[in-house]
């Protein structure tokens, strides 16, 4: 007889302990493609937490694109970068980013949080520390860890504070912040850091997951709200997987760093090119955010971010001071956050309660997102929800 496996008596106690802070973690299934009008568990909902803020997951023209790469290039990347997998769509797109960007090159990731690490890990050591802001994604903390770098962590938004850690620091290192933030939707100080790297000798990096796309000049991101580019930012991280629609990453850098991550970045190297077909959809998503259509689709989010805090002006809420796709409403006990979020959904409104670890305790929330792909109706849909779930006595 083969003996039994026993789970470790740790990993049951963890789960516990999950459970009695209500913070156990779940997936859900969608029975459709990713669009506010979805179905889940057979019931259908109108959706307010993806992060596909320009609703282009199911663009007709991305999936003919996708399908058109496939047909021509196939499915499988087949191998590294560097070895055998990079194809033509992979080059077309890196070149179309860099050109969009105003960059020297661009290098293509799996994913975004693949590229933080392959960048921070190249780039840092136990001798070049990393400066960060609070409350930047854990892909770029992760980052720091792997590269066993001295991690130093600056007040939320606060370049006063980075200048402080800076000074106490004796050697240069990377000052990392997110662009737009991810769990409050607020935009980084980039000029002022930006202005501090320079003068102290730091590399600047911005991951820009949230603004690519939605913000600036043809959805050029948060760098290009303060006017900055490769000189000031010399390595930005950007995802497919948000306003693109698709899913990886690239990272947007000088011709050196480029050449620098090619060898050291060990995500980059040792892992499968993404799918040429995904590069090839990522290509038309592209064209779409530079388009007409592109502008049309951030007007029209706009509008949508300005008639949520209208709304919400009237109503027991303490929103963030954020002008972005994310607007969320901290509700503080995670309990409390995941009662709101139910009874949303039995009004058809679907929002999944963030709560910690992924937000500081107490801060429990609905991370709110909004897309071009919703309808005017569905924000009064949203508005009249939030409105009766939370003046409710
Ligand atoms: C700020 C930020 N950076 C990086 C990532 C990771 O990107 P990806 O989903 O492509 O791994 C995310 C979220 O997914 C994010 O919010």
């Amino acid at each position: 007889m083969k003996p039994a496996f026993n789970t470790p008596s740790w990993v049951l106690a963890a789960l516990d302990e999950r459970r009695r802070q209500d913070l156990m973690r779940h997936t859900v299934t969608l029975d459709s493609p990713q669009i506010p009008h979805t179905q889940i568990n057979g019931r259908p909902y109108t959706a307010f937490c993806s992060n596909d803020y320009l609703g282009l997951a199911n663009h007709p023209l991305l999936i003919r694109a996708m399908q058109q790469s496939a047909e021509e290039y196939g499915v499988g990347g087949g191998a590294s970068h560097l070895v055998a997998g990079h194809l033509a769509p992979h080059q077309r797109l890196e070149e179309a980013l860099a050109d969009w960007l105003g960059y020297e090159r661009v290098l293509l990731f799996s994913t975004g949080y693949m590229a933080n690490l392959g960048v921070i890990s190249a780039l840092a050591n136990t001798q070049r520390p990393v400066i960060q802001d609070k409350l930047n994604h854990a892909s770029l903390i992760d980052g720091a860890q792997l590269a066993q770098a001295p991690l130093r962590r600056y007040l939320h938004a606060d370049p006063l504070s980075a200048k402080k850690l800076m000074a106490k620091s004796e050697q240069s290192g990377l000052l990392v912040t997110d662009g737009v933030f991810s769990m409050d939707g607020d935009i980084a100080p980039l000029s002022e850091l930006s202005t501090l790297a320079s003068l102290h000798d730091w590399t600047f990096m911005v991951d820009d997951a949230h603004g690519l796309g939605c913000l600036g000049k043809e959805g050029r991101g948060s760098l290009a709200l303060s006017d900055l580019g490769m000189t000031q930012v010399p390595l930005l991280m950007g995802t497919f997987g948000k306003a693109f629609g698709t899913s990886g990453a690239f990272v947007a850098t000088t011709q050196d760093f480029a050449d620098y991550l090619t060898q050291f970045a060990r995500p980059y190297v040792y892992t499968t090119s993404m799918s040429p077909a995904m590069a090839g959809a990522s290509m038309a998503a592209l064209q779409l955010i530079c388009s007409q259509e592109g502008e049309d689709r951030r007007a029209k989010l706009t509008g949508h971010i300005d008639y949520f805090r209208q709304r919400m002006k009237d109503l027991p809420v303490e929103l963030m001071a954020s002008e972005t796709a994310i607007q969320p409403v901290v509700i503080g006990d995670s309990s409390a956050a995941l009662a709101v979020s139910e009874q949303l959904k039995a009004l058809g409104v679907w929002c999944t309660a963030i709560r910690p670890p992924t937000v500081p305790n107490g801060k429990a929330r609905l991370r709110i997102t909004l897309s071009a792909g919703h309808s005017t109706q569905d924000l009064v849909l949203l508005c009249d929800a939030l409105e009766q779930v939370l003046t409710a006595k």
